[in-house]
């Protein structure tokens, strides 16, 4: 039985000092529940505001994607140096160790592959799966104007209102069909467009024109992928310009994982996003870090 006796009035209460009511740090995120805003708060870090998330979900189209034919071998040296893992549910529970203690962004469309339409996309993992898998984040691709435009839609659409039941935040990555250009006008209809239907965050690509105008465009935090691999100075440069016009972090792949060194390449991606080191800098740290490991 409690013994009352031995509860004590309280007598620091206080008075003098308001309560404390921080706003939420992050672009966009300040009505979401507390849950929602805590996984937010594992993917952006506190600190910087910021992201590197380390993207290897190619499989999931496109198979054994030059870089990640071994995620065991590939990508699990790299897991200490990203702020989060985004990857399919598969690639998840066949080779990533359960201990990590990374936000996962769990990839949940598919349906297709690189021999048919890539806008056909299905949402392919339950909510009970990803709460299962303890996913911090759900993914799935907006393809504006392309053929599956409405159903891609309505993809997002699911993921965000069952991700709203559990506090689970929606990523809504913009897919870009090869014949579409990627200009400022697109993109930044692509992801308003997202973020208006719900979307927490976005990722996008970065254009060398009017990025800015995108970024500006769009009420949540976008982060961009990587894109194809690019000279590694080249990579450090688009995600530094990135940062500099309105981008919260990178979700980058292939730019990494498909790296002389990808060890030092995460390091060097990571500087510039949480430290605003320049480009030239950045890449000096890709150079050291890759001689020492060699
Ligand atoms: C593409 O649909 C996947 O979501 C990739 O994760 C994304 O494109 C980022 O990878 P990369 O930096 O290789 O473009």
């Amino acid at each position: 039985m409690t013994d009352l006796d031995d509860i004590k009035d309280g007598k620091d209460f206080g008075t003098e000092v308001p309560a404390v009511n921080e706003p939420f740090f992050l672009k966009g995120s300040n009505a979401l529940d507390w849950g929602m805003q805590n996984r937010l708060g594992r993917i952006f870090s506190p600190k910087t505001g910021r992201t590197v998330m380390l993207a290897f979900d190619h499989g999931y189209f496109q198979g054994p994607t030059t870089g990640i034919e071994r995620i065991d071998l590939s990508i699990v040296p790299l897991i200490p140096h990203a702020d989060v893992l985004m990857c399919t549910r598969g690639a998840l529970r066949s080779c990533i160790p359960a201990a990590t203690d990374k936000p996962i962004a769990l990839r949940c469309s598919g349906g297709q592959s690189i021999l048919t339409e890539l806008s056909n996309e299905l949402v392919a993992v339950e909510i009970e799966d990803a709460i299962r898998l303890n996913a911090a984040a759900m993914a799935a691709q907006v393809y504006i104007g392309a053929e599956y435009e409405h159903k891609s839609i309505a993809n997002v659409v699911k993921l965000i209102d069952t991700g709203t039941r559990y506090g689970i935040p929606t990523l809504a990555v913009t897919g870009v069909g090869s014949d579409m250009v990627r200009d400022a006008r697109y993109l930044g209809l692509a992801t308003r467009l997202a973020a208006e239907i719900g979307a927490h965050y976005i990722k996008t690509y970065y254009i060398d024109e009017g990025f800015e105008r995108v970024t500006a465009g769009c009420p949540v935090p976008i982060v961009i992928a990587g894109g194809k691999k690019l000279p590694e100075l080249d990579a450090l440069t688009m995600a530094s310009r990135a940062i500099d016009q309105g981008a919260l972090g990178v979700d980058m792949g292939r730019n990494i994982f498909q790296s002389d060194s990808p060890l030092a390449m995460i390091q060097a991606v990571s500087a510039v996003v949480h430290d605003d080191e320049k480009p030239d800098k950045a890449f000096d740290l890709y150079q050291t870090l890759k001689d020492q490991l060699a």
